[in-house]
């Protein structure tokens, strides 16, 4: 579904990607893990279009995103969460939904040349898709309280909701969990399990092994901007490669 292919990214003198290549297949959870600096997010903000690669390129369902900025990604089907920022407005969690599902690529041109009759029947169905979300990631109960007000695992959940209003095909999470305590982890990788049993393909960047051994279908490892191999859980914990790659080269 998802093909990177040598894609590189300089900063500087700092090479970040240096020719990773790999596939996602559909209706998978993928782990992408790599120590730390080995180049993840970088390699998640080059596929979403919003960091241009130096090279290299990657494709969605065979199609080319070279070029593309992230409204455009987003609308081939394949989205990436972003962390809620700080000090965002006093608003309800439903109402945060909506903002989100109506920024929508091409939403405001859509919205100018619709007749009023469907472009209320558009904003009843982005309500409906809203409450599904908010149902499915069980955020209902907390659907009027105010984003300040939930807990930090319902806000985790919030930044999934959010990327599920695009009703993508494909998502890339990043560290979805972190700062979470264990149970609500938990909770969250049931979420996940549940969306990718539905179909959703999902890439997943993770640093808590146990929780990516129970939830991941295959393990991509990158280290040093590159890929160094795919497997099992199982088979890349056993990976002299890996361990070297987590503890440093061995001199
Ligand atoms: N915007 C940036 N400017 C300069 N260096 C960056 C930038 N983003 C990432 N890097 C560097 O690129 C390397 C890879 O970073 P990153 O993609 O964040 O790795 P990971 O997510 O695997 O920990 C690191 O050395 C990091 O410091
Ligand atoms: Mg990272």
């Amino acid at each position: 579904m998802l093909a990177v292919e040598g894609l590189v990214r300089k900063f500087g003198g700092l090479t970040a990607l240096d020719g990773a290549s790999f596939a996602v297949a559909p209706g998978r959870i993928t782990g992408l893990i790599g120590p730390n600096g080995a180049g993840k997010t970088t390699l998640f903000n080059c596929v979403s279009g919003l960091l241009p690669p130096s090279s290299g390129r990657a494709r969605f369902d065979g199609i080319d995103l070279s070029g593309m900025a992230p409204h455009e990604v987003a609308a081939l089907g394949m989205v990436r969460t972003f962390q809620l920022a700080r000090g965002f407005p006093r608003m309800s969690v439903f109402d945060h939904l909506l903002l989100y599902g109506r920024r929508q690529p091409g939403e405001g041109l859509m919205q100018a040349l619709l007749p009023g009759a469907m472009a209320r029947r558009r904003e009843s169905e982005l309500v409906d898709t809203a409450w599904r979300v908010a149902k499915r990631l069980k955020l209902e109960h907390v659907a009027d309280h105010l984003v300040t007000q939930i807990s930090g695992g319902q806000k985790k959940l919030l930044e999934i909701g959010r990327a599920l209003l695009a009703e993508p095909r494909m998502i890339l999470l990043d560290e979805p969990m972190a700062g979470v305590n264990p149970s609500l982890r938990q909770e969250i990788a049931g979420h996940l399990a549940q969306l990718r049993d539905e179909g959703l393909t999902i890439l997943l960047i993770e640093h808590d092994m146990p929780l990516v051994r129970t939830l991941c279908d295959e393990v991509i490892v990158m280290a040093e901007g590159r890929f160094l191999t795919r497997g099992s859980f199982e088979a890349i914990a056993l990976d002299v490669r890996v361990q070297d790659a987590y503890l440093g080269k061995r001199h």
